[in-house]
């Protein structure tokens, strides 16, 4: 017996697939029991030069090759985006070739209808690859940790965000110089600003939320901020006072109701997850059983994502073995239910510029007092020049709700020149 796959896409992931299937064939063997080959590759271009060897007569560029091909056993689909592949992944299916994916966007918006065709047609349809890389996060979810009650996951789940604000905190590199740094290490996406606008985490966080909760949480449900206004002043506060800033996904559940966000967080140093850093990621996870518990890998990156894929590809074979294809469960048993601003607390940082003159103070503690927001930690740098004095403010719990009311009452206060920024504190 032989299984056959077809690669759709041959980039970063892609290349990494192939060489991993070539490379560890003895290996592979071992685990399936058979004979693994990469049979026919989509891409856009045949006489493209690429990082690896590979014999043209392989390459198409007719996905019907693959999709169409009865030939073909399983489709690792890693070409990304929405359209086409999403038509692609779905013909696939319905002419029950098992799918493997490393497409957080499909998943995020079409995970559910794609793993109800996939069970109609007995396939099996997995996604390791699709948040964090190469840290087997998604299974430690659905079978490590399925006995447990997850209340809160805290996760960097973007290698290239982490990996340019690790540049910018530790080396003081340009946020321009460190995005061109990510793009040319292919852990960015193919447009870079689902990366660092959170877009790329979130939808990482949907498919971690959806699984942990049992519940179809949907894009429109999560909070989502980027990196791109950080600046250099922001990092520097946050290391006086101790912390360091991390594009974070938050995630809890209280109550049967859940939060689901991504934002830029100051992590106190001493939380694992300040010391993640690069292209690296994490999953800290608290279980009521298990307590607190990290995942920590290579989060971006050809070769450390295509081991996720070739894992999956493994799962599918065994499956094929035992004829058990498409009997995932998947059932999202809770009602989708989310917290409302009142309902989401945290600590906030801020920095304002304010005129240096009598009485500011008293007005911003004023606006404090009447959203019932209490100081924890203040800064205050002295006159600077056009922006005034500078205050930093690290606050106490406070609703969401209360802390989006005093931001926009301090920003109108006529002493206040504006609010600089303002983050989540883990
Ligand atoms: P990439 O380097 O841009 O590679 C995409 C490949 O797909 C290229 O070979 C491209 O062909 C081909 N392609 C795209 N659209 C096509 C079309 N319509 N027809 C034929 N070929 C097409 O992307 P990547 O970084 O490997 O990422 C692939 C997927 O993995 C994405 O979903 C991404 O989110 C996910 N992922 C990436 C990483 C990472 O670290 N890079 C990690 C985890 C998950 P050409 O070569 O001819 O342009
Ligand atoms: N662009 C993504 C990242 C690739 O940087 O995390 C891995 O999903």
């Amino acid at each position: 017996m032989k299984v056959r796959i077809g690669l759709l896409g041959l980039g970063t992931v892609g290349i990494g697939v192939y060489q991993i299937i070539q490379n560890h064939q003895i290996q592979l063997q071992q685990q399936v029991g058979c004979a693994v080959e990469v049979s026919k590759v989509l891409v856009r271009d045949v006489k493209k030069k690429r990082e690896v060897e590979i014999p043209e007569d392989i390459l198409t560029i007719d996905v019907n090759d693959i999709i169409n091909n009865p030939n073909i056993d399983i489709v690792v689909e890693v070409l990304g985006g929405i359209h086409p592949t999403s038509e692609y992944v779905k013909q696939a299916l319905k002419n029950k070739k098992h799918v493997v994916t490393a497409n957080k966007d499909l998943i995020a918006q079409f995970g559910q209808e794609l793993l109800k065709i996939a069970k109609d047609n007995q396939c099996d349809l997995f996604y390791e690859a699709s948040v964090a890389g190469g840290i087997p996060i998604i299974r430690s979810l659905v079978d490590g940790l399925a006995s447990d009650k997850i209340t809160k996951m805290l996760g960097i789940v973007n290698g290239t965000t982490n990996y340019i604000l690790t540049k910018m905190t530790n080396e003081g590199t340009s946020y321009h110089d460190a995005v061109e740094q990510a793009k040319a290490l292919g852990f960015a996406e193919a447009d870079p600003s689902a990366d660092v606008e959170g877009f790329d985490a979130a939808r990482k966080m949907v498919i971690l939320s959806s699984l942990a909760f049992s519940m179809n949480i949907e894009l429109s449900d999560v909070y989502t901020a980027g990196i791109t206004n950080i600046s250099k002043e922001d990092i520097e506060y946050a290391k006086q006072l101790g912390y360091t800033i991390k594009l974070l996904g938050l995630t809890t559940r209280r109550h049967g109701e859940v939060d689901v966000s991504v934002q830029p967080t100051l992590v106190p140093n001493h939380h694992p997850l300040a010391t993640v850093e690069n292209e690296y990621n994490a999953v800290y996870i608290y279980g009521k059983a298990v307590g607190e518990t990290m995942f920590y890998g290579p989060g971006a990156g050809g070769l450390p994502t295509a081991t996720s894929i070739v894992s999956d590809v493994v799962s599918v074979i065994k499956n094929m073995r035992l004829g058990v294809n498409g009997q995932t469960i998947t059932h999202q048993h809770n009602k989708r239910t989310i917290k409302t601003k009142d309902q989401i607390f945290s600590k906030y940082f801020m920095r304002i510029n304010v005129k240096d003159e009598v009485g500011v103070f008293s007005k911003i503690a004023n606006v404090f007092l009447e959203n019932e927001l209490s100081f924890e930690t203040i800064l205050q740098k002295p006159n600077l020049n056009d922006r005034g004095a500078e205050i930093i403010i690290i606050t106490h719990q406070v609703s969401l709700q209360n802390f989006t009311n005093s931001l926009k009452a301090i920003n109108q206060l006529p002493e206040v020149i504006g609010v600089q920024s303002s983050y989540r504190v883990e």
